[in-house]
């Protein structure tokens, strides 16, 4: 009711203002500020309002006073952390409402009501809320990390979980893991300075994780830090997480009458995009088509591309599918494993856990059994200070660490 009140005295108030502009120089002559933009905006300022007024009376969960447009964007800022959520919840209860513009996002914080959206209704909240910069990064959600809950996802989790997400993976490739891993800890121990002054470690840890992911992904490793593809693939993917995660394009994400401002960033993102994948392609996935084809029938799979590949010519999913799979690993498998290690924690729920888990506990447990690490010599403790995104919390300086050989 409330909903129709608002919308009718929009348009009447439209109406006016459409019939007053003509005669707007001669009414407020007098003024010297431009008018008609202003007269354009009033009946959405009152709109909105109206609108924020009604769903306050429907049954929406409680939560802090919102304004008109801008919802309770400017209480909250960029801060949409774990942190001032849970201070929040300490006020409004265990389900309340946040207004960012014209979205609604309800924050459930008691153990067991998270249940029940996670497992119990599970099918209606599945699907990951997407935004205008996903989906270009996932060409509208012909990915598996951001499509919707349904079949798509179902078939790409499928072709996903042979190649990735299985113990026989784990048992075929943990030598490989452990060879990567001693590489770092040979690296480690013959640089003399690393033991006073320190390294960023996860530098090191970056391209290891690289070479076990691209290894698994396309039978390809990459010679060392300074290799150009390897230098390469890390700039598009570290520029893909800045412009995915960065909160500079939450005003046209929430507010969508700002969202032609957005249009620099969207096509920057979109530039990144295309580049990016053209990358995957021209260097890694071509490749394993060609050695395909070269091989025909005789051709055994040996690395995760081959199985996608193989789906694609049975017809199950696209190229375009392919390359979006190449892109999720990228993100979902590399870039988190790495802010695990430097945390040295992991997160559940996620299918690459299986995975994540065992090369995780290897290199910490290596690292501990070779080195003693501490801080480097004139620092009196490892920075640890945070930095949120909007999915994650990641360090926010990447930790010098010196590391001492222990001699057996
Ligand atoms: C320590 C490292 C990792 C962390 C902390 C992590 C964390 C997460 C989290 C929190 C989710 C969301 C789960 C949900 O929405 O319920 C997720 C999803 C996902 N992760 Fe991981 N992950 C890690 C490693 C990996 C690895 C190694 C892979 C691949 C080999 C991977 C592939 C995926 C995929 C494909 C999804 C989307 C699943 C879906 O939509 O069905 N992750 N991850």
């Amino acid at each position: 009711m409330g909903h129709l009140a608002s919308k009718s005295i929009f348009y009447t108030l439209i109406t006016t203002i459409l019939i007053l502009i003509p005669f707007n120089k001669f009414l407020f002559s007098h003024l010297s500020i431009p008018l008609t933009p202003i007269l354009l905006l009033v009946p959405l300022i009152v709109y909105y309002f109206f609108h924020s007024i009604s769903n306050h009376s429907t049954t929406l969960p409680p939560g802090p006073l919102s304004i008109p447009i801008f919802g309770n964007w400017l209480q909250v800022g960029n801060d949409l952390n774990h942190r001032l959520l849970a201070s929040m919840a300490q006020t409004y209860g265990p389900v309340f409402l946040l207004k960012l513009g014209s979205k609604n996002l309800a924050v459930v914080s008691n153990p067991e009501l998270a249940n029940q959206v996670l497992h119990t209704q599970g099918v209606e909240f599945g699907s990951r809320p997407r935004n205008v910069v996903f989906d270009i990064f996932t060409g509208n959600g012909q990915d598996m990390v951001f499509t919707i809950y349904g079949d798509h996802w179902r078939k790409m989790r499928r072709i996903m979980t042979l190649p990735f997400f299985t113990n026989k993976v784990v048992h075929q490739y943990s030598d490989m893991w452990e060879d990567e891993m001693d590489l770092v800890v040979h690296d480690l121990n013959k640089n003399e300075e690393v033991r006073t002054k320190g390294i960023v470690i996860r530098k090191r840890l970056q391209l290891m994780l690289y070479n076990i992911m691209y290894r698994m992904m396309f039978d390809a490793k990459f010679e060392s830090q300074e290799d150009p593809l390897f230098i390469e693939a890390t700039k598009f993917n570290s520029e893909r997480s800045r412009l995915a995660q960065s909160f500079d394009y939450n005003y046209g994400d929430f507010i969508p009458l700002l969202r032609p401002f957005l249009n620099g960033y969207l096509n920057r993102c979109r530039d990144l995009q295309s580049r990016r994948l053209a990358f995957f392609n021209n260097y890694f996935v071509e490749k394993r088509r060609k050695i395909m084809a070269a091989n025909g029938e005789k051709h055994k799979i040996s690395c995760a591309i081959d199985h996608i590949i193989d789906a694609q010519m049975k017809g199950e999913i696209n190229a375009e599918n392919v390359l979006y799979i190449v892109e999720n690993i990228n993100v979902a498998a590399i870039e988190t494993t790495l802010w695990s290690m430097e945390w040295a924690i992991a997160e559940r729920s996620c299918p690459g856990i299986i995975l994540a888990l065992p090369i995780l506990g290897l290199i910490i447990s290596k690292l501990v059994c070779n080195f003693e690490m501490r801080a480097p010599l004139g620092m009196e403790k490892i920075d640890v200070s945070e930095k949120g995104g909007q999915f994650s919390l990641h360090i926010a300086n990447h930790s010098t660490v010196a590391f001492e050989p222990i001699i057996a």
